[in-house]
């Protein structure tokens, strides 16, 4: 899940940047009649993976996808209710698309993910212009829905189900540049964190047929990924049992059943939960070179106190304890974490605890935020939000500071070193240069070589760093 550096916008990616590619824009082959539909994702890769869901779903209607919101015949937001800076930012791009619909009254607009869950039929209610709101479990719902907004009735299913998995849906990769795809293991949560909405929005947690996983992963690799994304909200406790046998798969061996597919495809997985991480995991990420060496770890708070206020069900000790045993087991492992500042009753001390713990653990980066009280959550039943808005900032303002001179740190001691490095693509600022990403998932961007490409393996040594990426030039 964890995609940069950053405070609350680093996991909101529209998806209109990123989708080119061959399948859908090669134009000589769209029809002109197909109708097309358009996604914008926010929130985790979760949702972005869902995403991919729906557009295998709406290609079998026969859509394709498109990313003008002017060719669009249907426009799709995936939403994100995890803090309220993040609903506002949807609301302000409903607004968007609502403009759009008074152009053409014949858009269809829905509300897909957890603020429709969250919203359910107020969506409806409060803005007649939407159509559809469906929740992140009934999205097989969508053509029937569909259907009946083109018989001129709103379309609602916000059903959460214990079982979906979206098991046999073959997901349409929106992001054709990335050599990287994001894979579901999992959904829901059980684990109810205080402060977090996310169980109320994706339901009962439940994990998918490995088998299925597999097959998808092997699926991928033989189309030229050379990296998958295993996802889940706590992937530590994916577990499956086999109905037959009554044979049970963890997610140490799920890991290495996805390792074994070939050496060269690197495996990486997020979330993992402090509570719930196993040694067993550890010496599987140890045992497989292409099972990348970085595990994200939030501690949310280095405090115990607000630990046990957050519900994690685990303290100062317990997280310490795993992460001495990560640097054990795996001496090369990055750790990256999630930070939250200012939650319920929080002190300067308590505060200062997480600073410590940011230093101690030596984090590669953090997503950082302040807390946002969600309604619903038992923190927002039963704690009074009292830490001051301008003190939750400063807090994240400091923890902000701490984690980049640690990444600073760890950057520039990689000066002079060599790394493996497998190649995303062009770096942003020039097509002369290659960014790729070190097992640890560390940005290195350097320039380009004759006959070496995106996807490859190359050795980089390290030249200069700061606190976001490295540079260096290719070794033989
Ligand atoms: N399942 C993951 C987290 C998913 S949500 C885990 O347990 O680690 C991603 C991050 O958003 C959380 O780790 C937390 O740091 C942050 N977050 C969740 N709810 C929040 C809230 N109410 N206010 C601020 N940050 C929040
Ligand atoms: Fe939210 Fe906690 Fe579940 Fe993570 S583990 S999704 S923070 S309830
Ligand atoms: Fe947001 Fe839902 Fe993911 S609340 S963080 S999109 S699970």
């Amino acid at each position: 899940m964890p995609q940069d550096n950053n405070t609350d916008t680093a996991i909101h990616k529209p998806l209109d940047e990123e989708l080119q590619g061959q399948i859908y824009f090669d134009q000589n082959k769209v029809q002109s009649k197909a109708k097309s539909f358009y996604v914008e994702s926010y929130g985790c890769a979760m949702n972005f993976a869902d995403s991919e869901v729906v557009a295998s779903i709406l290609s079998k209607e026969g859509y394709t996808p498109t990313k003008e919101l002017d060719n669009a015949d249907l426009v799709f937001i995936n939403t994100c209710s995890i803090r309220e800076k993040a609903e506002e930012t949807i609301k302000r791009r409903v607004f968007i698309f609502n403009k759009q619909k008074r152009k053409n009254p014949n858009l269809v607009i829905g509300i897909l993910g957890c603020m429709a869950e969250r919203l359910k039929s107020k969506w409806l209610d409060e803005d007649k212009l939407i159509d559809l709101v469906v929740g992140p479990d009934a999205y097989r719902d969508l053509p029937s829905l569909i259907s009946n907004v083109q018989h001129g009735h709103k379309g609602i299913n916000v059903l959460l189900s214990r079982e979906e998995t979206y098991a046999d849906i073959e997901p349409l990769r929106l992001d054709n540049n990335s050599i990287s795809a994001y894979i579901s293991i999992m959904r829901g949560c059980d684990n109810m964190c205080s402060f977090c909405v996310v169980p109320f929005t994706r339901g009962r947690e439940r994990s998918r047929n490995p088998y299925t996983i597999v097959a998808e992963a092997q699926d991928v690799f033989d189309r030229g990924y050379k990296e998958v994304l295993l996802l889940g909200q706590n992937v530590d406790s994916f577990k499956w049992q086999n109905p037959e046998d009554k044979t049970n798969t963890s997610f140490a061996q799920l890991l290495e059943m996805v390792a074994r597919i070939h050496p060269t495809l690197r495996i990486r997985f997020s979330t993992s939960h402090p509570k719930d991480i196993t040694d067993d995991v550890l010496y599987t990420i140890a045992k497989y070179k292409n099972i990348c060496k970085h595990i994200h770890l939030p501690v949310q708070s280095g405090n115990s106190r607000i630990l046990s206020l957050m519900k994690r069900t685990y303290d100062r000790p317990w997280f310490e304890e795993r992460v001495n045993k990560i640097k054990e087991i795996i001496p090369n492992c990055s750790i990256s974490s999630d930070i939250i500042t200012g939650f319920c009753t929080e002190t300067e001390e308590d505060h200062q605890d997480t600073l410590d713990v940011i230093k101690w653990a030596n984090f590669s980066t953090s997503f950082m935020y302040f807390y946002s009280e969600r309604p619903g959550t038992l923190a927002a039943r039963k704690y009074e939000d009292d830490v001051p808005l301008e003190t939750k900032k400063r807090r994240l303002a400091e923890v902000i500071k701490v984690q980049h001179a640690i990444s600073l740190a760890t950057n520039e001691s990689n000066i002079g070193k060599v790394f493996e490095v497998l190649i995303d693509g062009d770096s942003k600022r020039s097509d002369q240069e290659f960014i790729g990403r070190t097992t640890q998932n560390i940005k290195v961007i350097f320039p380009k070589k004759e006959h070496i490409n995106k996807g490859d393996y190359v050795h980089v040594k390290i030249t200069s760093a700061n606190s976001q990426t490295q540079r260096g030039i290719i070794v033989e």
